[in-house]
């Protein structure tokens, strides 16, 4: 059984993956959002994220390169000074709007330190209300350790991506599949790639059991890395590996992959997804779902000032330039 629905999911997927655009994550915690306004010097406030998330979206020209931006709950519901709703706005501003959906983690019973991703409950009326709102696509995060991911946290963390995404689809949203391992850490490459590989052949089993549309959905893997605390590896490195995990395990009919960033600096990723857009014959499109990658500039260049909005969006353009030269934009 294949879920249908009135909405172009494959349309979508290929909107937000083609062309060389790509997300922009903006969708941090409340928590999160407000511990990295304060790092960089900002009084952390509904008012102070918000400014601060308008900034992103308002960027002159951000649709150049950016095909949808992820946004969190509070911000879906928040509007810009000028008074239109982010998802609105985004759409005006031809950016589709995403919502992430899932409510966190919690302890997987039975493995110390592995994490089971929350939100199933409610989703239905959840997703039902943001799709009225706008929202055009959806992300769930699956949080995963090389230390800790054994085939019960695979199977746990990949239902659950599977139940989310059938889901989004009966409502007309893709689904952005994020199965994130970790670059915390100390592992090498071979640790990433066993992970990596191990999440997702459990992801595909499930989202091919749940019937989901694999051409409207997006894929969101983490590159395969060596821990941030090892030896780096060249960008040849990184894509020849990542590649050949994506091909054991991703179906060709996937119609796109985002990467996220992990935390590796903007010119690593940038570099390594340039190398894995060198790759003939991809059947998918790779492109980029990078939040810190893109913003961490613009976030330590805005310290709060309206004086240094203009500034702040010059470093998230750059950086949304790079990441989409990268993924093969000719803008
Ligand atoms: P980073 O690119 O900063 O890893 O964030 C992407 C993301 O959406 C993580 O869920």
């Amino acid at each position: 059984m294949t879920i249908s629905t009135a909405t172009d999911l494959h349309a979508v997927a290929e909107q937000m993956t083609s062309g060389g655009r790509g997300l922009l994550a903006a969708d941090e915690s409340i928590p999160t959002m407000s511990q990295r306004l304060e790092a960089a010097g900002v009084t952390a406030s509904d008012i102070a994220r918000r400014d601060y998330r308008q900034l992103l979206l308002t960027a002159p020209g951000l649709a150049a390169t950016v095909s949808g931006i992820i946004l969190c709950d509070e911000t879906f519901g928040q509007s810009l000074t000028d008074g239109r709703r982010f998802p609105e706005a985004a759409h005006e501003l031809g950016v589709l709007p995403g919502i992430k959906v899932d409510t966190g983690t919690v302890a997987c019973p039975g493995v110390d330190g592995a994490l089971l991703t929350q939100g199933l409950d409610g989703l239905d009326e959840r997703l039902e209300s943001y799709a009225a709102r706008g929202a055009a696509f959806a992300k769930w995060r699956a949080v995963l350790s090389v230390e800790t991911l054994v085939p019960q946290v695979a199977e746990g963390n990949a239902a659950a991506l599977a139940a989310y995404a059938a889901a989004c689809q009966r409502h007309g949203i893709v689904p952005v599949v994020e199965p994130e391992v970790l670059a915390a850490g100390s592992h090498d490459l071979v640790d990433s790639a066993r992970a990596t590989r191990m999440i997702l052949e459990a992801v595909f089993a499930e989202l091919d059991r749940a019937g989901v549309d694999l051409s409207g959905i997006v894929l969101k893997p983490n590159l395969v890395t060596p821990g941030l605390d090892s030896q780096q590896v060249s960008p040849r490195t990184i894509a020849t590996v990542t590649y050949d995990v994506l091909r054991a395990t991703v179906p060709a009919a996937v119609t796109g992959i985002a990467f996220l960033s992990g935390g590796h600096p903007t010119h690593r990723v940038t570099a390594a997804l340039a190398e894995l857009n060198r790759i003939e014959d991809a059947p998918w499109h790779l492109t980029f779902s990078f939040g810190r990658a893109l913003v961490n500039d613009a976030l330590a260049t805005w310290e709060g000032s309206p004086a240094h909005v203009t500034a702040a969006q010059r470093a998230l353009l750059a950086n949304c330039r790079e990441a989409a030269g990268a993924a093969g934009c000719g803008c």
